[in-house]
């Protein structure tokens, strides 16, 4: 599935983009603020490509000039989130590549995975968190619409071996409609 909004293309992952996507997630900013490690390798990569960025929801985030991969959005369905055990709820998660942070491109990216959570794939609510101190990934979720229902304190960071204090949104699919009219 390829996806369009103004500035961005979100279509699956290749094993082409092992050279942009190692160039943007081996930036110590960008996966320790997500739960994940720095990319320390090419092979690394390429093995993220291969057995994390296969979901059948998870999209490459593109310029809609280049199709040069520089992040990734996902809607994580019931088995691969943590928050939900129900088919009609998934989690999304996303990072970007530093140098294109602060252009609104995450909340263009998150709106139209919302909308293909809601409109496409029949999802009734979507999950999304983040850790004590993202703000700038807490602006993201405030700006597409997502509220605040829980924190959890001591929740285990395993790529990371640490623990962290997590702050969980939702929204659902009547709140998402309410947004649109
Ligand atoms: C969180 C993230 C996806 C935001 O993407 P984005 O496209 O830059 O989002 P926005 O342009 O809407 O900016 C969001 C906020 O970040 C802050 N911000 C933006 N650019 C910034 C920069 N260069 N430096 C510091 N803060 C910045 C602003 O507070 C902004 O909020 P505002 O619009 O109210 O001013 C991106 O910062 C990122 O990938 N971070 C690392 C990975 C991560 O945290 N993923 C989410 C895990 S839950």
């Amino acid at each position: 599935m390829v996806l369009q909004t103004e500035r961005l293309i979100l279509r699956p992952w290749r094993e082409s983009d092992v050279e942009s996507l190692f160039q943007y997630a081996s930036d110590p900013d960008v996966g320790p603020a997500a739960g994940w490690p720095q990319h320390q390798s090419l092979e690394e990569s390429k093995e993220v490509i291969q057995n994390v960025f296969c979901g059948k929801e998870c999209y490459a985030i593109c310029l809609k000039e280049d199709d040069i991969a520089i992040g990734s959005i996902e809607l994580m369905l019931n088995g691969h989130t943590n928050l939900t055990t129900r088919d009609d709820e998934c989690e999304l998660g996303y990072w970007l590549g530093k140098p294109f942070w602060g252009q609104g491109m995450m909340p263009e990216a998150a709106s139209e995975l919302i909308r293909r959570g809601f409109e496409d794939i029949g999802m009734a609510r979507i999950w999304c968190a983040y850790y004590a101190g993202n703000e700038k990934s807490k602006r993201v979720q405030e700006k597409v619409g997502f509220r605040y229902q829980w924190t959890t304190e001591n929740v285990d960071v395993p790529l990371l071996h640490e623990i962290r204090t997590e702050h969980v949104n939702s929204m659902t699919k009547k709140e998402w409609l309410k947004r649109n009219v």
